[in-house]
């Protein structure tokens, strides 16, 4: 199994319209404060999720489920991602929307079994040999090509690391060369070699460099203590899916057909059931000797109405599993059929025995007050300025219709209080613009009115 080349294949993820959230704002009983953290009200549910976080943390709730359940845009999908927040980055957290599993190519219990990996994560501790220190000269050393002709190739690089205890001078393969450069390494850097695998980590520029004008998403770290060769202990984080993705094979056989086929296709890897049997075994042997320890995640699936009946089966079962993430479900649903069943209805449109293994988190519709109050922030968050007649018919608005539509309604009010020259949006904006753009409810309301000039 290579470990050291693993790349992160973290999910990234467009959350625009939850920008303003940084946490679950709670206090340290755990009870939420009114407005902090970017989330406002919505107590009960704020309250809960901080419980399931700490469940994470002590590590008690692996293969549990839960559900936010509530009205749309009533936060669930915000105070999810609070919970992420609250976990940090070290704890993977996996967000996925339940239609996702309906492709064309890749089977539906696929995209599950791939995005649970993906919340299971991994730590590894080793202690590596390793030459640690601060960069200070990097010289290429060049000879003649081998092959003759003009070209010269790097013999081998010269590299000098200090740390707080000395200096040394050492004489690298040309390999690490590259590597180096791939960091790109630069004088001044601290950086770490592996003395058998001679993998290259750059873990940033000298404290010593940190008054320079610098680039500002420059991390500063202090000079190395001890010597530049020495044993450490090495720490990385990966989910189960990168080590998937990192030990997959491209796809084909060995004849020349397959081969042909190759050299077509971008290169694709399958990571098959088989691998993934491999990859336990491994883990689970890293994991009895000490050397990793199992950090189970949070995989959050939204709009979990979305999945059928056959990939709801296959989640029940993939919960039992003894390395299963924690699993947070989402949905605005009451009861409806569940999908792929003719006529098995539900309460969220979730099979019953699935239901009653859930824990439930309700959200419950925004007053009045809360309403502005999310609102203000997130014209705050977005740079508009609002007076405060808008505000009031922008919460009147969410009221009638949803807080998602009001929020939506904020960037063409602006555009239409810059035409008139304001900076400021006022109420005629906001009246002119949900005239204009209609929320789903109104456009109900007009499609059943206008029904006879629309093609059925
Ligand atoms: N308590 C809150 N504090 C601050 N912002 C909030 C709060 N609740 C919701 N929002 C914001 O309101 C918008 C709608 O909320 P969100 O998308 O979380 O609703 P939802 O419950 O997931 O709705 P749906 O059922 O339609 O998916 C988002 O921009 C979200 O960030
Ligand atoms: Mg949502």
């Amino acid at each position: 199994m290579k470990i050291e080349e693993v790349k992160s294949t973290v999910k990234t993820q467009r959350i625009s319209s939850h920008s303003h959230i940084k946490g679950l704002g709670l206090n340290e009983n755990g009870s939420a404060i009114p407005m902090a953290s970017g989330l406002v009200g919505q107590e009960a549910a704020r309250e809960a999720a901080g419980i399931v976080v700490d469940m994470i943390r002590t590590k008690r709730m692996a293969g549990r489920a839960i559900l936010m359940a509530g009205p749309p845009g009533t936060g669930k999908t915000a105070i999810a991602l609070a919970i992420s927040q609250e976990l940090g980055n070290k704890v993977p957290f996996c967000p996925m929307v339940g239609s996702e599993v309906f492709s064309s190519e890749i089977k539906k219990t696929e995209v599950l079994m791939e995005n649970f990996r993906r919340a299971i994560g991994l730590r590894l501790k080793e202690v590596k040999e390793v030459y640690e220190g601060e960069v200070t000269e990097l010289t290429p050393i060049e000879t003649e090509s081998p092959m003759g002709g003009y070209g010269k190739t790097v013999s081998h690089v010269i590299i000098g690391l200090k740390t707080a205890k000395g200096t040394k001078q050492l004489k690298l393969d040309p390999s690490i060369y590259e590597s180096l450069q791939k960091e790109k390494v630069d004088v001044g850097d601290v950086i770490y070699i592996e003395a058998n695998s001679g993998a290259v980590k750059r873990q940033g520029r000298s404290d010593t460099f940190a008054t320079e004008f610098d680039l500002e998403a420059e991390e500063y770290v202090p000079l190395p203590k001890g010597d530049v060769h020495k044993r450490k202990e090495v720490i990385q984080d990966v989910t189960l899916h990168d080590l998937d993705v990192a030990n997959a094979r491209p796809q084909g056989g060995q004849d020349i057909l397959s081969m042909m086929g190759q050299l077509m296709k971008s290169k694709k890897t399958e990571i098959t059931d088989k691998l993934r049997k491999e990859i336990n075994k491994i883990v689970n042997k890293y994991i009895d000797e000490g050397i990793a320890e199992l950090v189970p995640g949070v995989l959050f699936i939204d709009e979990i109405h979305m999945l059928d009946i056959e990939t709801f089966t296959y989640l029940h079962r993939a919960l039992e599993s003894p390395i299963a993430p924690i699993v947070i479900f989402a949905t605005n649903r009451g009861r409806c059929t569940v999908r792929g069943t003719e006529d098995v209805v539900s309460p969220h449109g979730i099979p019953m025995d699935l239901l009653n293994r859930l824990l439930i988190i309700r959200t419950l519709p925004y007053n009045r007050k809360d309403m502005e109050n999310i609102l203000k922030l997130r014209a705050q968050t977005e740079g508009h300025n609002l007076n405060s007649d808008a505000l009031q018919s922008l919460a009147e608005i969410g009221t009638r219709a949803t807080l998602r539509y009001a929020c939506q309604l904020l960037t063409p009010a602006a555009l239409t209080a810059k035409v008139n020259s304001r900076s400021t949006i006022t109420k005629e904006d906001i009246t002119e613009v949900s005239q204009l753009l209609l929320d789903a409810k109104s456009s109900t309301k007009v499609l059943e009115k206008y029904k006879n000039i629309y093609m059925k």
